[in-house]
């Protein structure tokens, strides 16, 4: 497996009052609202950790450009959400990680901000006593960027997706929404890659 290591443009730090969150823009209006308005007071209270992703060479310690971000918060499953391969215990509820939030600003698209996140996300996932790492998939877009990342739907939602599908297709409707959906990855195959 190998470690993260943040490209020298760039650095990582827990989100503080000296980063400009008004300046931070996405497409998603829901994560911009957080990051301005919830994601400190989360933190404070102890609910979640906000990492963002600033500029390595910005010349004062305050008002740093917030280029991405995510927040990390602990959770758990129930053993029977996961594939039976995914099985690794007999805990009823296995201890997890959700990367509740991540996004980059919208004036850095395509340039690999997702994955040096995700990478840097998954990383402290790592350290941290979590045998699961969740994600929620909130379309179909974001489906796609968790599934590139090895990411795979949990039982649970593929049963609902298909009911949903099943229903939609009822009433002529091509497409099955289902978002957000809830997805995994586990620990021990991050290790092992
Ligand atoms: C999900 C997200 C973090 C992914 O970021 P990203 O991987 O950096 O990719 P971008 O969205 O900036 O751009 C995607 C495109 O850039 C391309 N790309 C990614 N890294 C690149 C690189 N280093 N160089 C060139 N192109 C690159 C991708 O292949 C993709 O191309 P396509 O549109 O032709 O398929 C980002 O889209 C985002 O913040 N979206 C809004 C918030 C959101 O939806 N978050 C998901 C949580 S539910």
């Amino acid at each position: 497996m190998r470690r993260f290591v943040c490209p020298p443009d760039y650095a990582f730090e827990q989100l503080s009052y000296n980063h400009n969150r008004p300046s931070f823009q996405c497409e998603k209006a829901p994560l911009v609202k957080f990051l301005r308005e919830q994601a400190r007071q989360d933190q404070d209270k102890g609910m979640s950790k906000t990492h963002v992703l600033t500029l390595a060479t910005h010349p004062e310690p305050t008002n740093k450009p917030i280029i991405g971000y995510f927040t990390l918060a602990n959770a758990s499953i129930p053993l029977y959400d996961l594939p039976h391969n995914a099985r690794m215990s007999k805990h009823q509820e296995i201890p997890a990680t959700l990367i509740a939030r991540l996004a980059r600003h919208q004036n850095y698209r395509k340039r690999g901000i997702g994955d040096i996140l995700i990478h840097y996300a998954i990383d402290l996932c790592l350290q941290a006593p979590c045998a699961v790492i969740l994600v929620d998939a909130k379309d179909e877009e974001a489906f796609k960027f968790y599934s590139r990342h090895k990411f795979q739907l949990l039982d649970q939602n593929k049963k609902a997706r298909t009911r949903i599908q099943r229903v939609l297709g009822m009433f002529g409707l091509r497409r099955a929404i289902g978002y957000p959906a809830r997805m995994f990855r586990t620990t021990a195959s991050v290790r092992t890659e």
